[in-house]
C-alpha cells in the first residue's frame, strides 16, 4: 500500500490506471469504511486500483463545530487500509487541497438547506466542493459512500448524475455494531453510559417503521409517530434535531392522495446524546 500526500504524486501514480475505485473519508476508519473499500474492490477487481482519501475537510464544518476535535489517526488508518488490501491512501494536508482560498464551489440545490443542512448551514456546499475536487484528482470510475450519511449520498449522487461525471456511484448499506448502533467515527466520543443508550436511536427508527407499515399511512399519522419518537428520546435524555419520514428520492415529506402516494420512504434521525451528535436512518417500503 502506498501513502501519497501530494496531488502531483497521486496523478503520476494513477495516470495509467483505467479502473479506479474510490472511497473518500475523513479518516478514523472503522469497519464501515473497510466495508466500503471491499465494495470498491469488488467493482474494480484485482486488476483495478482502490484509493482511499483521508482528509478532514474544514469547508464542511461550521465555526462552532468539532473540526479541531475530529479524530486524526493516520497511522492506524493506513494500517487498516493495508490489511484491507487498499492500494493507495491519499492523505493531503490542508495546503495541498486548498493552496489558495476556495472561491469556486459546488452549490447543491434546495436539498442542501433541509434536515442536516438546516442544522449545519453550508455543510453540503463544503462536502460537494471537496468531493468534486477529490474526484478531479483521483478520476475514479467507481466511488463508494455509506448510506449512514443518507442526505450526503443524495446530494452527491444527484451531483454526479446532473453534472454527467463518468463515475459509477455505489451507495452502501450502513454497517452496525451487534447492538444496532450505526458505526461512526463520532461514536468514540460517547461515554460508557451513553454508548449503552446509543442503540435506542435505531430501535426508535425500527418502531416507527413497524407502525408505519401497519398503518394508518397519512400525514396526521406520520406526524404523530414523529412527535412520539422525539418525545420518547427526549424523556431518555436525548436532544433530537429531527426524526422525520421522507421520500427517498428528494428527502421531501411524502405526498398523500388517499393513502401514502410515495412508497419508497426513509426515516431520518439526528440527535445529540450528551456531546456527540448521532445520525441514523432506515429505509421503508410501503
Ligand atoms: O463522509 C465523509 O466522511 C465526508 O463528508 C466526505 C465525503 C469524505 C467529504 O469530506
Amino acid at each position: 500500500m502506498e501513502l501519497i500526500h501530494s496531488v502531483s504524486d497521486l496523478r503520476a501514480r494513477l495516470k495509467a490506471e483505467p479502473d479506479i475505485g474510490f472511497v473518500p473519508t475523513m479518516g478514523n476508519l472503522h469497519a464501515g469504511h473497510i466495508d466500503l473499500t471491499r465494495l470498491a474492490r469488488g467493482r474494480v477487481g484485482q486488476s483495478g486500483v482502490v484509493v482511499v482519501s483521508i482528509f478532514v475537510n474544514r469547508l464542511q464544518f461550521g465555526p462552532s463545530e468539532d473540526f479541531d476535535q475530529y479524530p486524526r489517526t493516520l497511522k492506524d488508518d493506513c494500517e487498516k487500509c493495508r490489511q484491507a488490501g487498499v492500494d493507495v491512501v491519499f492523505a493531503p494536508d490542508e495546503h495541498e487541497l486548498y493552496p489558495e482560498p476556495q472561491q469556486y464551489s459546488i452549490e447543491p440545490p434546495e436539498i442542501q438547506h433541509i434536515l442536516e443542512g438546516a442544522v449545519r448551514p453550508g455543510h453540503f456546499r463544503g462536502v460537494a466542493t471537496v468531493v468534486m475536487k477529490l474526484f478531479n484528482m483521483v478520476q475514479p470510475s467507481v466511488a463508494v459512500f455509506g448510506k449512514k450519511d443518507y442526505q450526503q449520498c443524495r446530494v452527491l449522487d444527484n451531483m454526479v448524475r446532473q453534472l454527467n461525471l463518468p463515475i459509477q456511484m455505489i451507495l452502501a448499506d450502513t454497517v452496525r455494531a451487534k447492538d444496532g448502533l450505526a458505526l461512526s467515527s463520532r461514536n468514540g466520543f460517547l461515554s460508557a453510559s451513553e454508548r449503552l443508550e446509543a442503540p435506542q436511536l435505531q430501535r426508535t427508527l425500527s418502531a416507527i417503521k413497524s407502525q408505519l407499515q401497519a398503518g394508518p399511512q397519512n400525514a396526521g399519522a406520520i406526524a404523530k409517530l414523529e412527535a412520539q419518537a422525539i418525545a420518547d428520546l427526549q424523556s431518555r435524555g436525548w436532544q433530537p434535531d429531527y426524526i422525520t419520514v421522507r421520500r427517498r428520492l428528494d428527502l421531501l415529506p411524502p405526498t398523500f392522495s388517499g393513502g401514502v402516494a410515495d412508497k419508497s420512504l426513509v426515516i431520518l434521525a439526528a440527535a445529540r446524546l450528551g456531546m456527540p451528535r448521532l445520525l441514523d436512518n432506515l429505509e421503508v417500503s410501503l
